[in-house]
């Protein structure tokens, strides 16, 4: 019997209108789209084409105007599919006056995770985007690739099946471009599906393993990535270096043998991504300074099949899928909270607290204090008892 899709759009069409209703733009017309469990699908197309509202709708963000959408066989807006998605907006959604640790754990009571699970999360999630120096200075002085990386990291807090970025590396320096290329192959690797929207075309063909173009909200060319990039026309070998001699002695190999001929000698030059990566780790070698964000550690224990981390409590348990949890006793990349020196007093609770969440607030002086109060007590607010 077939599975069931993560991810189905049948004939649907998004007009958006003005105030009268009357129809100001057809973002998205009539689009066919299947997405696999275990897919990787690149959404690619020139600004405008719909990218947005498409996920957006997958999402339960949007209505679409005509048409169908599912969910693992849910509708978007059915609420059990919150613990099972992940999202990485176009744009940040992060509140300013929160820190990284804040921010995570945030997100992390939105899926009633434990406080324990929570910090156990936001510190792995935390080191791997390389926010370890930066993880107490809040949002608000962030870089545009630092919140970028911390949408990241909120994107994953529930541990999703389904993930879906919106232009992931926008801002993001070759280092953190790089670790989310190898983050979402660990991810596909783990059998999660993803949907990722970029204008990166290199960023799809690494790692994607089927993609989707549109134009004017239509769906223009769909497939494989192998296939579609596939060609007959031509063929390389790619060998240690020859002398002219042996070149010229394949070349009339090759014309005897099959009556074709070289039509290139190449020698590839290094990419600029290995050069960039080199220059960097040099300087993270030497212990140069920043107050930005560092390289970043490796993918983080939780999200791997060898993670024994428990489960999201609101997990859909109609499902019966979860992969969370799973046995093993692999043991966590380190984070040791008390070996930051953060820039002022972390909001969140110290080392020894308890998982009572009494966390009152040891009220900071700093221009923050009302909005982050507010927010302390948003956050209380969702607290279990
Ligand atoms: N809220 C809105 N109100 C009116 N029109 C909108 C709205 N959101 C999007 N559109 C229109 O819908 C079309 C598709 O926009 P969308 O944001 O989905 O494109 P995109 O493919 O994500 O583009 P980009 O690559 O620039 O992010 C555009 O013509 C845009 O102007
Ligand atoms: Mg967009």
């Amino acid at each position: 019997m077939a599975s069931t899709p993560v991810i189905q759009l049948s004939g649907v069409t998004k007009t958006f209108r003005d105030f009268w209703l009357r129809p100001r733009a057809r973002a998205v017309n009539d689009l066919h789209l299947k997405v696999e469990a275990g897919e990787v699908v690149g959404l690619l197309g020139p600004n405008g084409s719909g990218k947005t509202t498409t996920i957006k709708m997958i999402l339960g963000l949007l209505f679409p105007t005509r048409g169908q959408i599912a969910v693992m066989g849910k509708r978007p807006t059915d609420v059990r599919l919150k613990a099972r998605v992940g999202y990485l907006p176009e744009e940040s959604t992060l509140y300013r006056f929160l820190n990284a640790e804040e921010t995570l754990d945030f997100y992390g009571r939105l899926f009633s995770l434990s406080r324990a699970e929570r910090r156990r999360r936001a510190g792995t999630l935390i080191e791997m985007v390389g926010l370890e120096s930066a993880r107490y200075r809040p949002i608000a002085e962030y870089s545009k690739g630092m919140q970028r990386r911390l949408g990241l990291a909120q994107a994953l807090i529930n541990d999703p099946d389904l993930l879906i970025l919106d232009e992931p590396t926008a801002g993001m320096d070759p280092i953190a471009t790089r670790q989310i290329k190898d983050l979402i192959l660990e991810l596909r690797r783990r059998g999660k599906t993803i949907v990722l929207c970029t204008h990166l075309l290199g960023e799809v063909e690494d790692v994607c393993s089927r993609l989707a173009i549109l134009f004017g909200g239509r769906l223009r060319s769909e497939g494989a990535v192998e296939k579609l990039l596939e060609t007959n026309e031509r063929q390389s070998l790619v060998v240690e270096p020859l002398t002219a001699s042996t070149v010229e002695k394949i070349g009339a190999l090759i014309e005897r043998e099959e009556g074709k001929r070289i039509l290139e000698v190449e020698r590839p030059r290094q990419r600029l991504e290995e050069l960039f990566l080199q220059v960097v780790a040099g300087a993270e070698e030497e212990g140069v300074a920043t107050s930005g964000a560092t390289g970043g550690g490796s993918v983080a224990a939780f999200l791997t099949q060898e993670d024994s981390g428990e489960s999201v409590a609101t997990h859909d348990p109609s499902g019966g899928d979860s992969d969370l949890g799973s046995p093993s006793q692999a043991p966590l990349p380190t984070s040791a909270p008390g070996t930051h020196v953060p820039s002022r007093s972390p909001v969140s609770d110290t080392d020894n607290d308890n998982d009572n969440d009494n966390d009152n607030d040891n009220g900071s002086d700093n221009d923050h204090t009302v909005d982050r109060e507010f927010l302390r007590r948003l956050v209380d607010g969702s607290d279990e008892a």
